[in-house]
């Protein structure tokens, strides 16, 4: 799927960087001089390692209005927000990677109407489309670009967080009317839809959840420490809020009703009431959380891909999933290649299709582990998220100057 030259060298460095340590500096230390190694860099596709690097680097826009936007510039692309203004109304940043610059901006002042006084020639738009309400704005933004008389950009992608049941039939009806969006070169969608065709739409990660601000060790400044090597107190956790006859009730009774008599040590918080908004108390005892289990369940929500998956993985906590498609009539996702982008980056996730049936002996499997082994699991998946960031960073530039440069 993806060309990768794959890179030894690197790899031994990441081993002996994360074996001599016993706490990893994620945020600082090990994750920058990585970023920074040359020889990681060739995990880029071959088109952008020969590429014809004499020609000045092209300039393209990267305009944020949904959050996430963070998540693609600061963990992915590995870029920072080097300016904010009017109380953090307008910030940007600037990063080159291979051929292409970007300049970044997001903030509640870039609006629609900002628009025309910038006119670029290459933009990325990133969008939400996850409600109506929110389709409605970022119809206003298609709109403003597509609709201008003076010109649309020569360039346009769009980054999108899709619908949870994968329904983005107003877009795609949109565009198949007549060349509509005349410019666009790419989208990367989030979630497992049927529309990903890898020429002109492409599947993107849902991330970390940035707009309830988890504490992400890979874009705070403070220095996040994430223990990898010590002992963790609890073997998994699960933190949930119970809806009525779901599998989340089923596997909370697995755990009240403990059957099997399992010594699991698991650290178990579930609440029947969702919390729109985390306060920080809640944040931090959820983090915690993560920090200090060895797996951490994620039970399926209105779709399986949930922001606890790479949270879990940014705290070398293993993801135990629910690989189950939500059955609802509206739900126009694939239902067969779940979780596709992770499985085709080869995640070191764990799959679960019935808890019941599954977890005793998954906990069972993982508590026979010696301390040697849980940290060789452990580094394994932040090695994983490390080649997963680089090589979806490589990938999205190199789609994108494929298409912007033709
Ligand atoms: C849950 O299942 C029980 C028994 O099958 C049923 O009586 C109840 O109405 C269900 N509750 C919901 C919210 O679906
Ligand atoms: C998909 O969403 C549109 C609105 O964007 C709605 O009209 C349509 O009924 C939905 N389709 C399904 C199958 O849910
Ligand atoms: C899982 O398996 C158990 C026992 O085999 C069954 O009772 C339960 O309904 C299954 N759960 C789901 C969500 O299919």
């Amino acid at each position: 799927m993806f060309t990768v030259v794959k890179c030894r060298l690197c790899t031994i460095c990441i081993l002996i960087a994360v074996n001599i340590g016993f706490i990893v500096y994620l945020a600082t230390n090990v994750d920058q001089s990585l970023d920074d190694d040359d020889d990681c860099d060739r995990w880029m596709d071959q088109s952008l390692v020969n590429g014809d690097h004499q020609e000045s680097p092209i300039n393209v826009e990267v305009w944020s209005k949904s959050a996430i936007g963070q998540y693609f510039w600061e963990t992915i692309l590995g870029g920072h927000i080097e300016s904010k203004m009017m109380n953090d109304l307008y910030m940007e940043g600037w990063k080159t990677i291979g051929p292409v610059r970007f300049h970044f901006r997001t903030g509640p002042s870039l609006k629609p109407e900002s628009y025309p006084s910038f006119r670029p020639a290459n933009l990325v738009l990133i969008l939400n489309w996850r409600s109506v309400d929110k389709i409605n704005y970022a119809n206003k933004w298609l709109r403003t670009l597509f609709e201008d008389l003076s010109g649309v950009p020569s360039n346009v992608g769009i980054i999108a967080l899709g619908n949870e049941f994968c329904n983005n039939t107003w877009f795609t009806d949109l565009y198949v009317d007549n060349g509509r969006y005349r410019n666009l070169r790419f989208l990367f969608l989030v979630y497992d839809s049927p529309l990903i065709d890898n020429q002109l739409i492409y599947q993107w990660p849902l991330g970390v959840a940035t707009y309830r601000h988890f504490p992400s060790p890979y874009t705070t400044d403070d220095d996040h420490k994430i223990d990898l090597q010590s002992s963790r107190p609890y073997v998994c956790n699960f933190i949930a809020t119970i809806y009525q006859n779901s599998s989340r009730q089923e596997l909370q009774n697995l755990f009240i009703n403990n059957v099997h008599n399992w010594n699991h040590g698991c650290l178990i918080k579930t609440r029947s009431k969702w919390m729109a908004n985390e306060n920080v108390e809640s944040m931090d005892s959820y983090v915690q959380a993560l920090h200090s289990s060895d797996l951490t369940l994620c039970p399926s929500g209105l779709n399986v891909e949930c922001y606890r998956i790479l949270e879990a993985v940014e705290y070398g906590s293993i993801p135990v999933i629910e690989e189950i498609v939500n059955t609802n009539d509206h739900n126009q996702c694939d239902r067969i290649q779940i979780l596709r982008l992770f499985k085709q980056f080869d995640a070191p996730f764990i799959y679960v299709r019935n808890w019941t049936e599954q977890l005793p002996d998954l906990l069972t499997q993982y508590n026979a582990l010696n301390l040697r082994e849980r940290v060789k699991k452990r580094i394994q998946l932040i090695k994983w998220y490390h080649h997963f960031r680089i090589r979806l960073r490589n990938h999205f530039v190199n789609v994108l100057h494929k298409r912007f440069v033709h």
